[in-house]
């Protein structure tokens, strides 16, 4: 074990993602334990973990399975090359992923985190036009306010302002429907909201403006995360998959925090209904526990790529890691626990309690808006006038005093707790963030 006890004065040399070094370095907020539903603090406290980390601890921390698998795993096998080698046990999590992917989904193929799933979705998107003799179909389309993690690819598909606008050009031959947020119309829905399923349309315009022939790809979250939970007006969804199909255009869905069980269905392809052509998923794979991610795609898409002398590589992409043997091992002990505690659908059992005990905050202070979907929720602050975030930080630094870590993207806070949450714990966290709120300028 290393040290678990870091001094301030420690903390320089590491540069923390998506942090604000110098205010977190002054007044530290250290994790250095876990199990099931709470953290354990550095300075003995316990915390709720209102958001499964970072939406992937699904089963809950430190689970017995998936520790045990790990440790076995690197004992027996704890590297082994996947370029034109194999071990038995990266096929078997393979086989196990596809018996519970949406049907249509025939084959996997391995990253280490959703970013890298996304890249290599595009890619895979770009080269199977040109496979099917469309090299012409290059252009990709994203979403205002969608989030796909941090790599060129994604930024550019992407369409939160700050993750993009410090890097450049991004990606060319892109664009971006709109995104479905609307408070006017919308504000304090329970699940899917009744108004927007028109903005889907917004693609035929975007086919008109550039024609299909040069179009690739359409990709959204189901659900958009990390942007502040957006959830998709009824219907929106599969009108979007509708004119895909009709124009020959891929439809991918991010499902990197709706796989794995987070709306109560192992899916959101399952739960809304619409199959999309590939799913890029992380996180739940390996419950967060050892970095994985896996694109799910159908068998038209991988057939497509079989072709030409047979010992040539079909898809010249691939990661060191993908497949890694302690990540498998990892993601099979994942398969079991959600398997074993009926995990992948627990949400639909408690979808309605959340959705009631989330909803009666609205009233408090500062709340202009509460959405829900599956075990996701969010609040949505009125922000500090000429002061952007500062409202959901402070809310943030106060739940995490009281013993609540929840999660805030401007001013919105996000919820997505472990899958084995009790009514009780549920109760529980929106109890604290009632307070906060009350104490919060
Ligand atoms: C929808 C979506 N795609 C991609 C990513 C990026 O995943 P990672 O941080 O593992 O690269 C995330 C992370 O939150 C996400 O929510």
């Amino acid at each position: 074990m290393y040290h678990k006890n870091v001094a301030p004065n420690d903390l320089n040399a590491f540069w923390m993602p998506f942090t604000s070094n110098r205010q977190f370095k002054k007044s530290p907020r250290m994790l250095v334990s876990a199990k099931n539903m709470h953290y354990q603090t550095s300075d003995g406290r316990e915390i709720l973990d209102g958001t499964a980390g970072l939406w992937c601890v699904n089963a809950g921390h430190c689970r017995p399975r998936i520790t045990q698998a790990i440790q076995a795993q690197a004992a027996e096998l704890d590297y082994a090359p996947a370029f034109q080698m194999g071990h038995p046990i990266a096929f078997e999590f393979a086989n196990r992923l596809i018996d519970i992917a949406p049907s249509g989904m025939e084959h996997v193929f391995y990253t280490n985190s959703g970013s890298e799933s996304v890249e290599t979705a595009l890619k895979m998107a770009i080269a199977y036009h040109r496979a099917k003799g469309n090299g012409s179909r290059t252009r990709l389309i994203g979403r205002e306010r969608g989030y796909h993690g941090v790599n060129f690819g994604g930024i550019s598909v992407g369409g939160i302002v700050n993750n993009r606008k410090m890097f450049g050009s991004l990606l060319t031959g892109v664009d971006h429907l709109p995104h479905t947020h609307n408070l006017a119309k919308n504000a304090f829905t329970k699940g899917e909201p009744e108004h927007g399923a028109e903005l889907a349309d917004e693609l035929e315009r975007i086919v008109a403006l550039h024609d299909a022939s040069t179009i690739a790809a359409v990709i959204v979250e189901p659900v958009a995360g990390s942007t502040g939970v957006l959830i998709p007006p009824k219907g929106y969804l599969q009108r979007l998959r509708e004119i895909c199909t009709k124009h020959g255009i891929l439809l991918i869905f991010d499902e990197v925090i709706t796989g794995f069980g987070r709306l109560g269905a192992p899916f959101a392809a399952d739960y809304f209904g619409v199959t999309p052509d590939i799913i890029t998923t992380a996180k739940g794979v390996t419950n967060g526990v050892v970095p994985m991610g896996a694109v799910f795609v159908t068998k038209d898409i991988h057939d497509a790529f079989m072709n030409g002398p047979e010992h040539m590589i079909e898809f010249f992409h691939g990661y060191t890691y993908s497949g890694n043997p302690i990540a498998c091992a990892a993601g099979l002990g994942t398969l079991d626990t959600y398997k074993e505690e009926g995990l992948l659908t627990r949400g639909s059992e408690l979808a309605d309690h959340w959705q009631e005990t989330l909803h009666s905050l609205a009233g408090e202070p500062h709340v202009i808006d509460i959405r829900n979907i599956g075990l996701i929720g969010a609040i949505e602050l009125e922000p500090i006038k000429g002061e952007p975030t500062k409202r959901a930080f402070s809310a943030f630094l106060k739940a995490y005093e009281r013993g609540a870590l929840i999660r805030t993207t401007g001013d919105i806070i996000a919820l997505s707790p472990p899958l084995i949450i009790t009514k009780g714990q549920i109760n529980e966290l929106i109890d604290h963030l009632r307070e906060v709120l009350r104490m919060i300028d």
